[in-house]
């Protein structure tokens, strides 16, 4: 099984894909979960599409963290290079609503950066995590969450916490 967890395989994957649009769809709907004038931190950004849809409102602001410096090279929005496993360089309650886009089953330690999102998080705050479906790329990740394990790994740490299928993703919002 390849190691997807490493900077070294994300920054040969974006070398040869460049940027990736695939996940446009959750960015929308991100979007529209909060108001123009919203905070929002996106975890594994990649190259920063999905914080170009974001930030296209007046009064947005935007942070992304990728820990691929190819993925940064590319990216046009504000982003910081970090491993979201490790505790996030942000104060506690600094956003409105923290995305993590087809990341979280990369990761090793996945309910760190779940604990870490609810942490930056502001009262209220919204956490929008999208996986992929299990039928997909089975060989590569370790963690592909069914709804349930991906409600279970988010539930502690939030609110409510709401979890169903969006097309080929499983996705969870969860309210702090
Ligand atoms: C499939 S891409 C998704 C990018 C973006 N969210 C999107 O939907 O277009 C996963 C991204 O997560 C980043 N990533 C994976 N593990 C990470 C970690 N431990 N810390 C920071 N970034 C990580 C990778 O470098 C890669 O850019």
């Amino acid at each position: 099984m390849t190691n997807v967890n490493t900077p070294e395989y994300w920054n040969r994957v974006w070398l040869l894909t460049g940027e990736y649009r695939g996940t446009r769809p959750i960015y929308f709907l991100a979007d529209s979960l909060v108001p123009p004038e919203a905070s929002i931190l996106d975890i594994g950004c990649g190259t920063g599409y999905g914080l170009q849809v974001l930030d296209g409102r007046e009064g947005r602001i935007v942070t992304g963290v990728d820990y691929s410096q190819k993925a940064l090279e590319a990216c046009k929005s504000p982003a910081i290079q970090h491993d979201i496993q490790q505790p996030f360089p942000f104060e506690d309650a600094t956003y409105d609503l923290v995305t993590c886009v087809m990341t979280l089953h990369c990761l090793d330690t996945p309910e760190n950066a779940v604990r870490e999102s609810a942490r930056v998080l502001k009262e209220e705050g919204i956490l929008l995590v999208a996986c992929p479906g299990q039928h997909r790329w089975k060989e590569e990740y370790a963690f592909l969450p069914t709804l349930k394990e991906l409600q279970a790994l988010i539930a502690p740490y939030f609110k409510y916490v709401l979890s169903f299928n969006y097309d080929v993703w499983k996705v969870a919002l969860a309210t702090k």
